[in-house]
């Protein structure tokens, strides 16, 4: 894979922001599935044993509203988080401004900051310029770790690495596992070849279908 992954950049004493995927199923403030926090970690590991200060940026949830941002308060994600990594991680309780620029410039090497849901901006589902921006001087480097959401050209996936220098964006552990796995089995495919498709979001998934079906043997949804 051609990519540039994170662990082709200098991360040590550098502020990385980290688009990660924390888009965790949950009934009130209970997670029902930390599968996608857990799947975060290894990239969040290398970064905090390899010096970085690390700023954790996703969206949960779809937020239309002030019931929605309720509903989707990103702090249950720090617990569970500070749980799985048996190390503190301060929570942010907003999505930018003073309390977010002060956290981010009192980061310790190896310390971990994570944002409020980026989908309580506007701006963020629209790629909005100015937001972009303003999350990309937050940092040094980005790191994509957010599988689930790199077909997403929001501002927190796409607007900050825009906004970065050349060579200061990488793909991280998780996303270059999932290109890895996916370029093998459609570039190289083993035969019988047999895909199976789950989860909801139908609609996403009819060109991810009609692809498949030219490929494989056979399509199991
Ligand atoms: C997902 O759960 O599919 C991803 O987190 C993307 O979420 P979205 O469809 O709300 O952008």
């Amino acid at each position: 894979m051609s990519k540039i992954t994170v662990k082709d950049l200098d991360v040590r004493g550098k502020h990385v922001i980290v688009r990660v995927d924390f888009n965790v199923p949950h009934k009130g403030n209970v997670i029902t599935d930390d599968n996608r926090v857990r799947a975060a970690l290894p990239t969040i590991n290398y970064l905090t044993e390899n010096g970085a200060k690390v700023l954790l940026l996703s969206h949960l949830g779809k937020v239309k509203t002030e019931e929605d941002k309720a509903k989707n308060d990103m702090s249950i994600v720090a617990d569970c988080l500070a749980k799985l990594q048996n190390a503190p991680v301060t929570f942010v309780n907003a999505t930018r401004g003073a309390e977010l620029e002060a956290a981010v410039a009192a980061q310790e090497d190896g310390s971990i900051v994570l944002m409020q849901n980026t989908r309580y901006e506007k701006g963020e589902s629209k790629n909005d310029p100015e937001l972009g921006k303003y999350w990309a001087s937050l940092g040094d480097l980005f790191v994509e770790d957010a599988f689930g959401s790199v077909h997403r050209a929001h501002a927190s996936t796409v607007g900050i690495p825009s906004n970065l220098p050349e060579g200061c964006a990488a793909v991280g552990f998780l996303v270059e596992k999932e290109l890895n796995v996916l370029g093998g089995a459609l570039n190289d495919p083993k035969r019988p070849f047999v895909a199976i498709l789950g989860g909801a979001k139908v609609s996403d998934k009819i060109g991810v279908i009609e692809n498949l079906l030219k490929i494989a043997d056979k399509v199991i949804i």
